[in-house]
């Protein structure tokens, strides 16, 4: 695993906005694997800024992001699929149909998560995956446990993933319970991976990852048998 010591928040959305480019200017029909959460917002940002200074275009690239809630829309502020449009897709040269979500709304999420592995698969994979990691190492939504060999599935949310992310939700009952992720395997199947860590809340995992032996009980550990990631981290994450 490639490490990079950001400086600041600033410098770690730099970084990786500036991988993520590239990889788009290399070959125009680039698969994305996109992420949600705080942490990317201030690397849409870069790419909405690059794209409208220097024309990066995005007409050829698909993307497909790592999860959404079960029993959102793609219309409720809080889903995935409303986040994507508000933070990158409505300010880049991309259409609805090149960019995929899974929908918490299918009739049979069963059925919904083997098209969505499919839809992955026949694109030829994902080039270029983003993730952001829990205080639990979960990635995507798979939370401590979930087995090495998964495909897209359902999972249930813990405790401490729903606390954390309680925030983006007005009222408590609203909080879904479940949600659709993309799976270990799915994620490990990318031809390159980056890790992004920020902030303080994050310095204890960050530990973990590097200390600790690969492990079901830390999700985020099956990227040590990936040969291709590079995790960006700040400062603060760095101080225990
Ligand atoms: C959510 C998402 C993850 C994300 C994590 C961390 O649970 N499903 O994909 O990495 O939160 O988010 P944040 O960047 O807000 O810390």
């Amino acid at each position: 695993m490639e490490i990079i010591r950001a400086r600041d928040y600033d410098e770690l959305c730099e970084h990786a906005a500036t991988m993520i480019i590239a990889q788009v200017q290399q070959n125009r029909h680039s698969v994305l694997g996109l992420a949600t959460g705080a942490t990317p917002t201030g690397i849409y940002q870069k790419m909405i800024a690059d794209h409208r200074k220097h024309g990066t275009s995005y007409a050829g690239v698909r993307t497909f992001n790592l999860d959404e809630y079960v029993g959102l829309a793609p219309e409720h502020p809080s889903s995935f699929a409303y986040y994507m449009r508000k933070h990158l897709f409505a300010h880049l040269d991309i259409s609805p149909e090149q960019t995929h979500i899974p929908s918490g709304v299918a009739t049979n999420l069963q059925v919904e998560c083997q098209q969505y592995e499919d839809a992955i698969a026949s694109t030829g994979g994902i080039d270029l995956q983003i993730l952001g990691i829990g205080i639990n190492g979960h990635i995507g939504f798979n939370e401590p446990g979930t087995s090495f060999q998964s495909a897209t599935h359902v999972v249930t949310l813990t405790e401490s993933t729903k606390e954390a992310n309680r925030r983006y939700f007005t009222k408590e009952e609203e909080m879904p319970t479940h949600a659709i992720t993309m799976g270990l395997a799915t994620i490990m199947q990318s031809k390159k991976i980056i890790l992004l860590v920020s902030g303080k809340h994050k310095a204890p995992v960050l530990h973990r990852l590097l200390n600790e032996p690969m492990s079901e009980d830390l999700p985020a550990s099956i990227l040590k048998q990936h040969s291709h990631v590079t995790i960006i981290a700040d400062e603060e994450a760095w101080n225990l």
